[in-house]
């Protein structure tokens, strides 16, 4: 799965490595990335916690909520620390490309989830957005470790990218356990969702030139 996601993202594979590079090299744009990150990672919670109030909150649920908030924790405090003061909520200001972060992630689910069946098992959204989240997740964090350990960065992805490795796995067991033939349905959801991140990585990109120039 993880290999068809990289060769499908091949053509982005430069332009983000190209922004990440000049990202981390810039202290104030970098903390904006971060924050960011924090705020995608908090959307990613929410939606877990919203698309269950009907469902059945497992305690595998529990734990993925409890993960995605811990990392929009995360990346808030590098935010933080890298700019040196704190940053209330995700202000376009101290926050890369809030509009286009919304709506990657808006549509997205929107995308993925209004052609579903009513009688599907209550989890199926849940589990298949997750599932298409964390694939370029893990691509996008494996890319920006690899800047950052470059650049000779302290800060380290490690521990996030294990979990979202391990979310993953998790997402792909469960679907299988409730007969979500995820594999039929994937070419279509990652083509969809690799227009999506182009759109999102062009505001980034848009955006770092506009503040470079
Ligand atoms: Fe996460
Ligand atoms: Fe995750």
């Amino acid at each position: 799965m993880l290999s068809a996601t990289e060769s499908l993202n091949k053509p982005l594979e430069q332009p983000f490595r190209d922004f990440l590079s000049a990202t981390v090299a810039d202290a104030s744009a970098h903390a904006r990335f971060l924050n960011l990150l924090s705020m995608l990672e908090h959307m990613g919670s929410r939606k877990i916690m919203l698309s269950q109030m009907k469902g059945i909150l497992t305690q595998d649920i529990l734990k993925h909520l409890a993960e995605e908030t811990r990392h929009a924790f995360f990346f808030k405090r590098e935010a933080e620390k890298m700019s040196g003061s704190a940053i209330e909520g995700y202000p376009s200001d101290r926050t890369m490309a809030v509009p286009s972060g919304r709506l990657y992630f808006g549509r997205l689910d929107a995308g993925l989830t209004s052609d579903m069946p009513a009688d599907v098992h209550a989890e199926t959204g849940y589990l298949w957005v997750s599932l298409i989240v964390e694939l370029r997740a893990i691509w996008g964090y494996r890319m920006y470790q690899d800047v950052l350990a470059e650049a000779a960065s302290p800060l380290s992805l490690k521990s996030i990218i294990a979990e979202e490795d391990r979310h993953l796995v998790d997402m792909v067991l469960r679907l299988e356990e409730i007969g979500f033939d995820a594999a039929s349905a994937l070419p279509l959801a990652c083509e969809l969702e690799k227009r999506l991140f182009g759109k999102l990585l062009g505001a980034l990109q848009t955006e770092h030139r506009a503040r470079a120039a």
